[in-house]
């Protein structure tokens, strides 16, 4: 016991002193880093529910005290520690771009391949750098060797830019799409897998799995699916925009053959950056999106082939997985279910409310989708706004209906009161 403090403490201090130097202001950081200190030794349940930790927590942000962000879903703010080191860099880079940006930045950039793969739990060579999901699994989509008739299963839950990318491939390609259409919320694994297993045909040659669909936080069984396709020799493209770096788990335990996800959601990364994994074996046959010198190597870092970017929201990456190690993947998970857990259950005693979302940790995290009976969410989401400045976001897709309420590590449980009181007037209306 003696030991596994020692060791909490170490990680919580190497972790928490990175995460701050040298940009935040220092009275800040050195309270939060006795704040990580002196909880290092509890667990991490218990650290979910403590009100005083996580204030020294939202103090890390610059989210505005008076507009209640609730659509942390779309993108995370960034920690003022991620900001400034975007700036930073920038302001770095102009000193004569050419020099400062490949010569000096760029340096980081292997560093930092290690860095996520040690975050992602697989190897360096498995992770391409890019800038949200949309380019990491448009990589997969388009560089898949796939022949006319050859079948791919994806749901009408899956997101739409993933969705137009197979689309315009059924389109140019000839491949045919398969879709299952869900009703969620649904609390059965095993009828979910069976659904996608129904759809497997001997043409089938590819399953789209989004894995915390965004709509309204369901989380798929990816790592079950992914056994009952391998089992027919069906390769598994995993979309995880919204579950990386917000459930505690690591890539390889999915055990799928391709993912990309953002690293601007749940890790509060800059704004565009994203990572694609691809195992080490598929690396080889998978065309880049942008062309490369040698598009059949082996190497990852042909996902990347981009040209001149910009270094800084690369770099400051490094600094966002500084700032989730400090937390700690697995605080930060219970944190998040505790706060949809503790707004769902205040909601579910107003009348007419209910919550289109799973309620279980199994089957969900901070996600939610607030029902209000015979409103249009779209009219809920405009009044929470006018009337209550809180901004959330109205859904209406395919079978999923409501208004998608997404807390963020700096969510307090007063801005959830002061939101579950707006939803009680506006259910009363
Ligand atoms: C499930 C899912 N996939 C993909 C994306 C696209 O992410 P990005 O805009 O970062 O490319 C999103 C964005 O919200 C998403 O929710």
């Amino acid at each position: 016991m003696q030991d596994r403090r020692k060791f909490l403490n170490r990680i919580a201090g190497a972790a928490g002193l990175a995460a701050f130097s040298p940009y935040i202001n220092s009275v800040k950081a050195e309270s939060l880093f006795k704040a990580i200190e002196r909880n290092a030794h509890r667990s991490a349940s218990d650290i979910a529910t403590d009100e005083d930790f996580w204030y020294f927590i939202q103090q890390a942000f610059t989210v505005s005290p008076n507009i209640l962000n609730l659509n942390n879903g779309g993108v995370s703010p960034q920690p003022k520690v991620v900001q400034d080191a975007v700036e930073n860099y920038n302001r770095l880079s102009n000193e004569a771009p050419s020099y400062y940006m490949w010569r000096v930045v760029d340096m980081g950039k292997e560093p930092l391949r290690a860095k996520l793969a040690d975050i992602a739990g697989c190897s360096p060579e498995e992770v391409s750098i890019n800038r949200n999901t949309t380019e990491a699994l448009a990589n997969v989509i388009f560089g898949l060797r796939l022949k006319p008739g050859d079948e791919v299963v994806l749901t009408k839950q899956d997101y739409p830019n993933m969705i137009h990318a197979w689309q315009q491939r059924e389109k140019r390609d000839g491949i045919v799409l398969k879709w299952l259409n869900f009703d969620f919320p649904i609390e059965d694994n095993d009828f979910i897998v069976k659904q996608f297993e129904n759809a497997f045909t001997a043409k089938t040659k590819v399953v789209h799995v989004t894995h915390l669909i965004n709509w309204n936080g369901q989380l798929l069984p990816a790592k079950q699916i992914a056994q009952a396709s391998h089992r027919r020799g069906i390769e598994v493209v995993v979309d995880a925009a919204h579950s990386f770096a917000h459930f505690d788990y690591k890539i390889p335990d999915l055990e799928c053959d391709y993912l990309g996800t953002s690293l601007h959601k749940w890790l509060c990364g800059p704004f565009g950056s994203g990572l694609l994994y691809v195992k080490k074996d598929k690396i080889k046959n998978l065309y880049p999106l942008m062309s490369a010198g040698e598009p059949e190597s082996e190497d990852i870092r042909k996902f990347e082939n981009l040209g001149t970017r910009s270094f800084a929201i690369e770099e400051a990456i490094g600094h966002a997985i500084n700032f989730h190690l400090m937390i700690g993947a697995e605080r930060k998970a219970k944190r998040l279910f505790y706060l949809k857990k503790y707004w769902t259950d205040k909601a579910l005693q107003i009348p007419g409310v209910s919550i289109g979302s799973p309620l279980k940790p199994e089957f969900s995290g901070a996600i939610a989708l607030l029902q209000i009976a015979g409103k249009d969410p779209g009219e809920v989401n405009e009044m929470l706004f006018n009337k209550y400045k809180i901004h959330a976001v109205g859904i209406n897709w395919e079978n999923i209906h409501g208004v998608r309420v997404t807390p963020n590590v700096y969510t307090t449980l007063h801005d959830l009161d002061r939101f579950v009181a707006a939803v009680a007037e506006i259910a009363e209306t």
